[in-house]
């Protein structure tokens, strides 16, 4: 650390300060409850603010305390998500308000250490919540704050290396102002969503505009350092619509992996059928799943546009196929006939799928 102590009161003071003037209003930050933080943390770790603000106000209506939502049923917990993604963040959030009633009897551990040990809490969760709701000197460090510090100080460190964390770790904990950590961590939040934010960054009319050494040398663009990330795979599915007199047939995905547990049309791998003819493909499904089902069925395509989702890892693009049967007996897979969308938990691909039917509204 090339900062001098002196140096580092004024930049708490000039951060601090800047927050108080002009700090986001945000729903949970209206008060310091450990439940709040924990809700709007998990919601914010894959999802802008501007997104999670309607799910958390309805989330902590619906689930207003740890008790209610570990004794709520998993379906309305992930109903409760549908449409943020990511829905292992929706199950662990249940799991660790079950591990405070069951294991703590409510009583929340106030350390970092303590609360890592909470299912779905890493690091960073651990170090928002000790700091906002504890008041506890801890750094929370997420995208914003690494690219914050990497700017302000321009450390060559690789973010996407996991011993680069220890690094900012041991940094962070000098500068962080003692009496106001919870405070002094969403100020560098606030900083790394608008002044110091990834692109079309404002660094000369930042409050901490003096401080910033990438800023100062004309070179804010080139930090944080990371490597380059592999680009999403991709994927093409078939997207079997099959409508019978009792609905449509929904599928219900493994309880491992992808959109665990969550409800859609079935999907068939393209690169699974070798044929090369589309005409021919589109035969051999309509085989398979009659085998499958033990149901005569014939798809067509409808012509509709390929749909496309892109999750981090993946991309998919999904050709919708379609059938009008009898119904039939599904007792051959976690499957159903689905006619109101609205009692089931379907992921945003998925809807993406009933929007291009025009089964639910665009
Ligand atoms: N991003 C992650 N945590 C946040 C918070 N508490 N306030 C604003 N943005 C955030």
């Amino acid at each position: 650390m090339k900062w001098s102590t002196t140096k580092i009161k004024a930049f708490r003071k000039n951060l601090l300060a800047w927050y108080d003037q002009d700090k986001r209003k945000l729903p949970w930050r209206e008060d310091h409850d450990p439940y709040h933080v924990l809700v709007s943390e998990i919601m914010l770790q894959q999802t802008q603010v501007q997104t999670v603000i309607p799910y958390y106000q309805r989330f902590i209506d619906q689930f207003p305390n740890v008790q209610t939502l570990a004794k709520a049923p998993e379906a309305k917990v992930l109903k409760a998500w549908e449409g943020l993604g990511y829905y292992s963040r929706a199950r662990h959030l249940q799991q660790a308000a079950q591990q405070l009633v069951r294991d703590y009897h409510g009583q929340w551990p106030t350390t970092a250490t303590g609360l890592v040990a909470l299912s779905g809490i890493g690091p960073y969760t651990a170090g928002a919540i000790a700091s906002i709701a504890f008041n506890q000197p801890e750094p929370a460090i997420d995208g914003n704050a690494f690219r914050v510090f990497a700017r302000l100080f321009c450390l060559t460190d690789d973010i996407t290396q996991p011993k680069t964390r220890l690094v900012f770790d041991q940094l962070i904990r000098k500068l962080i102002d003692p009496d106001r950590p919870g405070d002094f961590n969403q100020a560098i939040m606030d900083l790394g969503s608008s002044y110091m934010r990834a692109k079309e960054a404002d660094p000369a009319h930042s409050p901490v505009a003096a401080f910033d050494e990438s800023y100062q040398t004309g070179h804010v663009y080139d930090f944080p350092v990371k490597t380059k990330k592999k680009p999403p795979r991709p994927f093409s599915y078939y997207a079997l619509a099959i409508h019978s007199p009792q609905g449509w047939l929904f599928e219900q995905r493994p309880s491992q992996g992808l959109l665990a547990k969550l409800w859609g049309f079935p999907l068939v791998d393209q690169a699974e059928l070798k044929t090369l003819l589309v005409s021919d493909q589109i035969r051999e499904v309509s085989h398979r799943f009659a085998a499958e089902a033990d149901n005569p069925i014939t798809f067509t395509n409808p012509g509709l546009k390929p749909v496309k989702h892109t999750f981090t890892h993946q991309h998919w693009t999904m050709t919708i196929l379609t059938a009008e049967t009898a119904a039939f007996k599904l007792d051959y897979l976690p499957a159903r006939w689905v006619s109101d969308f609205s009692t089931i938990e379907i992921p945003t691909v998925q809807k993406k799928l009933l929007r291009a039917l025009n089964l639910l509204p665009a």
